[in-house]
């Protein structure tokens, strides 16, 4: 009632009053929110520059790690390289003196061998220059007879000294075939005379080494066994090896027990016959000694190259590997047989 009582005029006013109020506040309420928006979009940008500068610098820093940890790893590869090559080496070593080893033994026995139809030549000789000298007396004394009958005497001591050089002489030979490292040429062999060869070659050399060594060799070769082929040094070097063990281990079971112990390595051959021909199939060579076996822990470990139970400088461990190897090669077996503290026994199995 008391509005109706206001002028006309000052409701027009007071109308346009309130809407320039509504007006400014609605002016100010959107600067401010212009303002807001504005500052808004300034702090976007400072964080942004602010993240764009933490990403820099943590790429620069990944950066870096990663060059480091190249430069490291390579380095490392370089390492390994050289610790390669360093045990390429030292197995090529290894290879070398387990050969050598054998060699050595080899030739110990050979000189043996060799010494023996020496000794014949140097003999002969000898009895021959005096013969000589008896000759020259009988001529003088024109005793024709007596000249004769030492010269029948010479022939025959010149025949004698040309047999026992031709015997060094094959001695000499077969070194020589054994030290060619070249591939081996299978040749027609009599197997049983090449393992007794290996037997009498090994005991030899290990009595050498050693003068208080002792021990039975017991022998049992199938006649029945003809000539077959293999290469024949690397047979000659499964045998030089099984029967080396062999006599290593008796060896040492003597030593410890040092009582009445027998110590005993045999070789034997067989010839196994196929059931359904009759005919010689496989030929086994068998070396057996009565030493302290080998104990089951390990007897699936000693065909692996480098395993050995022999203290350092006695074995390299590669002389079983090798054999196996070679047997492999020849397309037969190399198997063995063991009791613990009882026995050994290598069995050898190549196919004629
Ligand atoms: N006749 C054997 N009696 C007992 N142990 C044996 C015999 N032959 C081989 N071994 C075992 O097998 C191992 C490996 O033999 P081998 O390869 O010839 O290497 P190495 O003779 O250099 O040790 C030997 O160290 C030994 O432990
Ligand atoms: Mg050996």
């Amino acid at each position: 009632m008391y509005l109706i009582a206001i002028d006309l005029e000052y409701r027009v006013i007071i109308g346009i009053s309130g809407m320039v109020i509504l007006f400014a506040s609605f002016i100010i309420s959107f600067v401010i929110s212009q303002r807001k928006k504005l500052q808004y979009h300034k702090d976007l940008h400072v964080l942004h520059d602010e993240q764009q500068r933490m990403l820099t610098e943590q790429n620069e820093l990944l950066e870096k790690g990663v060059q480091q940890r190249t430069a490291e790893l390579s380095k490392q590869k370089e390492e390994l390289e050289k610790t390669i090559s360093h045990l390429k080496l030292t197995q090529a070593q290894l290879v070398q003196a387990e050969k050598m080893a054998s060699l050595g033994q080899l030739t110990a026995g050979i000189a043996h061998e060799i010494q023996n139809p020496l000794n014949f030549v140097n003999n002969f000789s000898e009895v021959s220059t005096e013969l000589l000298d008896e000759m020259e007396e009988a001529l003088k004394k024109d005793h024709k007879e007596e000249a004769i009958t030492i010269a029948t005497d010479l022939k025959d001591n010149l025949r004698k000294i040309t047999h026992h050089g031709k015997r060094a002489e094959g001695i000499v030979k077969g070194m020589l075939r054994h030290t060619q490292t070249s591939a081996g040429k299978k040749e027609l062999i009599r197997i049983n005379a090449l393992a007794s060869e290996y037997l009498k070659i090994t005991h030899y050399g290990v009595s050498l080494k050693d003068k208080t060594f002792t021990a039975v060799i017991e022998t049992d070769f199938d006649e029945s066994i003809g000539k077959i082929e293999v290469v024949p040094q690397d047979i000659g070097s499964v045998l030089l090896n099984l029967f080396n063990n062999a006599f290593y281990a008796v060896n040492e079971k003597k030593r410890q027990l040092n009582g009445s112990f027998q110590p005993t390595v045999t070789l034997t051959t067989r010839l196994n016959k196929s059931p359904a021909t009759g005919e010689g199939e496989t030929v086994a060579i068998i070396v057996r000694d009565n030493g302290f076996g080998i104990s089951s822990k390990v007897v699936n470990k000693i065909f692996q190259p480098f395993f050995t139970t022999k203290p350092a400088g006695q074995g390299t461990g590669l002389g079983l590997s090798l054999s196996y190897d070679i047997i492999k090669a020849h397309g037969g077996e190399l198997n063995v047989e063991t009791k613990e503290g009882e026995y050994s026994s290598f069995e050898i199995i190549l196919p004629i």
